[in-house]
């Protein structure tokens, strides 16, 4: 019954389908798109990763995203508390899923920190001729060396703070009065702000050496279970699918709610985010690759750095690099900020639910020991060594393998497929039919598990 199914998480949701469509848009659309994209995609083959990219998408990304809908909104609860309601022992998945988010919500911030601090040096160019030899380039090579030091690095811990303080604040606001009317200022401002800089981006000499880099394909690449890997990780990440995000926010959506078409439009904008983004950085690399005489490739091969080295080098040259500084980095933070109220929001739902504690006391109780490590140990310099490592073992075991498990006791052991289908179909414009329940219980989890092995094996 409705009663026996009302968690804490039912007393406040969001006032609007269209607060909880920019609510999901905003958690989406992140540091994932914009500075783990172009890099991820480049090294899976450029063109060629386009198709693994859609494969993961159109198989796995949207029937998931459909899935985790379905049982937040059916069982009205935050990820463990949805799985409870479906059987006792499946209770761990979603605090599994809590524990993966505090992992990611411990790391994250420190990228928006990075991103706040070097929009202020887009305007000075306070990291002079040598980028490479500035703050962030000073904090690879320390990283390098494993082993948290306590050095803190200058001029990170405070930006963290804000971060940390901005978020909790909007999270203790409540769903619609912060997470919802965040998401609506936000994402609009968001997309605005990026449409200039591709455009911008696209005008400056050079930019289609960068997008024939990023879009000539490399055939080969598919042939390598590791690309395939990244390409399901990133789609999982990007759309924020298996972190129980998506189960938490359809649980505080209204009872008629369409939420397939939801879903459509949530991935949809978010993939075109992702390819915009794709196409500004690239057009930006290129400009710096013609203009340096460099090759692409060396220019890219920075992953993480791609955003804190190789963009300082491009704005000192570049018409209107002031411009596009803020733009880019000022567009990180607020994308960052949007998902990282959706990460800390899945540990928040989870401890009210559990113990009825109020929505403040929650936000204090998961929200200020996250702060704190965060702050401690991603001020530091021993902090970004621990976050590539970490971001690959979580995207690949921490997402792929437990979302395959999830799914096989869904589909199998507790048989709730149809019902779920049954459940969104009432007021759905995309009927779930036997497609959603062979892809959801069957062909997904198995390409999980076999790229899973693939990868082991060819480690
Ligand atoms: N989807 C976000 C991005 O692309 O940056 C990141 C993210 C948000 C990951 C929420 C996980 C999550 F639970």
């Amino acid at each position: 019954t409705s009663g026996e199914l009302a968690g804490a998480s039912e007393k406040s949701g969001f006032s609007t389908r269209k607060a909880f469509i920019f609510a999901a848009i905003g958690s989406a659309v992140g540091l994932g798109n914009i500075w783990r994209f172009p890099y991820v995609a480049y090294e899976g083959g450029g063109g060629a990763f386009l198709v693994p990219y859609l494969v993961a998408l159109l198989l796995a990304g949207i029937p998931m995203l459909f899935l985790d809908y379905a049982m937040g909104h059916r069982y009205r609860g935050s990820a463990p508390l949805a799985f409870r309601r479906i059987s006792k022992r499946g209770e761990w998945f979603g605090w599994w899923q809590v524990l993966i988010t505090v992992v990611i919500g411990i790391y994250y911030p420190a990228i928006i920190a990075w991103a706040i601090r070097y929009t202020g040096f887009s305007v000075d160019k306070a990291w002079g001729s040598d980028p490479e030899a500035f703050l962030f380039g000073d904090f690879l090579r320390a990283a390098e060396t494993p082993g948290p030091t306590l050095d803190v690095v200058p001029g990170v811990l405070i930006p963290m703070v804000v971060v940390w303080v901005v978020t909790l604040g909007v999270l203790a606001l409540g769903v619609q009065a912060g997470i919802g009317r965040t998401a609506i200022i936000f994402i609009p401002a968001l997309v605005i702000a990026f449409a200039i800089l591709v455009v911008v981006a696209l005008t400056l000499p050079g930019a289609s050496v960068g997008l024939n880099a990023l879009f000539s394909p490399d055939w080969s690449a598919l042939a390598e279970p590791g690309v395939w890997v990244s390409a399901f990780g990133q789609i999982f990440f990007s759309l924020s699918v298996g972190f129980g995000i998506m189960i938490t926010y359809a649980s505080y959506v209204g009872r008629k709610t369409d939420l397939t078409g939801s879903g459509a439009v949530v991935a949809f904008s978010n993939s075109s985010f992702e390819l915009l983004a794709g196409l500004g950085v690239f057009a930006v690399l290129g400009f710096l690759a013609s203009s340096s005489g460099q090759p692409v490739d060396e220019v890219v091969a920075q992953g993480i750095g791609l955003a804190f080295v190789a963009f300082p080098a491009i704005l000192n040259e570049a018409p209107a690099g002031v411009l596009l500084g803020v733009l880019f980095f000022g567009s990180l933070v607020v994308a960052g900020l949007t998902s990282l109220i959706s990460i800390v929001e899945v540990g928040i739902s989870a401890i009210r639910d559990k113990t009825g504690a109020g929505r403040v006391a929650a936000t204090m109780i998961i929200g200020l020991p996250m702060a704190v490590v965060s702050c401690v140990l991603l001020g530091t310099t021993g902090g970004l060594y621990v976050l590539d490592t970490v971001d690959n073992f979580i995207n690949s075991f921490g997402i792929l393998l437990v979302a395959a498990l999830s799914m096989l006791a869904i589909g199998w052991v507790w048989r709730r497929l149809r019902p779920l289908a049954d459940h969104m179909n009432v007021h759905s414009s995309i009927r779930l039919g036997a497609w959603w329940r062979v892809l959801v219980a069957a062909l997904v989890p198995l390409v999980l598990v076999v790229m899973l092995v693939l990868e082991l094996v060819d480690n």
